[in-house]
């Protein structure tokens, strides 16, 4: 890209930033106008709470700073493109959210809005474009399987008040599952408008009776979350499924020795699939574990098993409180992995680096989009 083109994204990147929301509304009321095929891929209850939209164009705006080096930009663009690839996003989506990405940024800019400058902003999307598409195409080449395939429900255990497990099984195809990985499931549930795409953890990379992976019921009366649900209520033993090929980059690091397992709620999920992994690869282990009381505890067999192995410790938020500063301390020399909520990410991330830990050696995922996931 020429330089004076740089200069004209750099020049209008504040003002866009600042006006992000008015762009993300637009984009999405325009494109899903145009094209309504795509809210079967993109999760409306997501779009209803402000997360992913933000997401989406936000996560454009701030490239921009990597403008003058956009490969600097592909260690970001990983995770994203995960979810993409299991979305099954492909080349010939991207001009379609360019095209509706420019309206939102032509409508913010108003006058301002010279054909120069959305030109340059066209050009500049176009380039983002293609490093996301270069790396999903290399992910679809080494996916398990292509796009989604049927997979029998040959198990449906209630690990909790609130978090069902389900075992699936398709024998045509081959997996090779690491720990932290996720898969996604495709469903048309009766009172929903659209098909729906939701990524649930796999919970084990044990496969003998099958794939495993957790669902919570998320909220309840008019804010209930209709997929959960339908995953809960409705979807039995002897259903289908449609699944598409495990992704993720949420993975332990076998190059680290000393880990320390940190999950809160839900979050146990793939916490539990990377303890299994990292006993059977003989690592020395910690586990904390925070939920709200004994009803909403799910693995509680599993968590038991390993705690023959490794140190666990559970802390029931309602009478014991919070993960704290004491809970961590002496363990600041292991690789942390962390997964719940954002909000108990955070909360964790600040104990661990008050405690001592590196930030480097802390690594988490969060349940929900990630937020900025491109930034400085
Ligand atoms: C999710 C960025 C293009 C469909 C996301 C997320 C980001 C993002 C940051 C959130 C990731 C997370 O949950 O952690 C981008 C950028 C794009 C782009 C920068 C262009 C350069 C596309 C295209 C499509 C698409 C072309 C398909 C039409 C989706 C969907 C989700 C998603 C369906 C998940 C959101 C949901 O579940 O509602 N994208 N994306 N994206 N993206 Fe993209």
């Amino acid at each position: 890209m020429e330089s004076h083109k740089k200069e004209i994204i750099k020049a209008t990147v504040p003002a866009l930033e600042q006006h992000g929301t008015t762009i993300t509304k637009v984009f999405y009321q325009t494109m899903f106008e145009k094209h309504p095929e795509l809210l079967d891929m993109f999760n409306q209850t997501n779009q209803k709470v402000g997360d992913q939209p933000k997401a989406l164009a936000f996560t454009v705006l701030q490239a921009a700073r990597h403008i003058d080096d956009l490969e600097a930009i592909v260690p970001a663009v990983i995770g994203i493109a995960h979810k993409h690839r299991a979305l099954n996003v492909k080349p010939e989506h991207y001009p379609i959210v360019g095209e509706n990405l420019l309206v939102g940024i032509k409508e913010v800019l108003g006058d301002a809005a010279t054909p120069e400058i959305m030109d340059a902003w066209e050009e500049y999307y176009g380039e983002i474009a293609q490093v996301f598409i270069d790396v999903e195409n290399g992910m679809y080449q080494t996916a398990d399987w292509d796009g989604f395939v049927p997979f029998e429900v040959v198990k449906k255990d209630h690990l909790s008040d609130d978090i069902v497990r389900y075992t699936v099984k398709n024998d045509t195809v081959e997996y090779d599952l690491r720990a932290g990985q996720y898969i996604t499931v495709k469903v048309d549930p009766e009172d929903y408008p659209n098909e729906a795409l939701r990524h649930y953890s796999i919970c084990s990379i044990n496969t003998d009776e099958g794939l495993q992976f957790a669902v919570k019921k998320e909220g309840s009366g008019e804010k209930s979350g209709v997929v959960s649900h339908y995953m809960h209520d409705d979807v039995k033993v002897g259903d289908t499924l449609e699944l598409s090929a495990p992704a993720g980059d949420f993975l332990l690091n076998h190059e680290e020795d000393k880990f320390l397992f940190i999950a809160g709620g839900v979050g146990a999920t793939p916490v539990m699939a990377m303890i299994e992994e990292a006993i059977a690869a003989d690592k020395d282990s910690k586990f904390i574990y925070s939920v709200q009381n004994e009803g909403m505890h799910p693995f509680k067999d599993e968590m038991k098993a390993f705690g023959e192995e490794i140190d666990v410790k559970i802390k029931y938020s309602d009478t014991e409180g919070y993960l704290t500063h004491e809970d961590f301390e002496g363990m600041e020399d292991r690789s942390v992995y962390i997964c719940g909520s954002m909000h108990f990410m955070n909360a964790m991330i600040k104990v661990l680096t008050e405690v001592g830990f590196e930030e480097e050696n802390i690594h988490f995922e969060p349940f929900g989009p990630k937020m900025s996931v491109i930034g400085e």
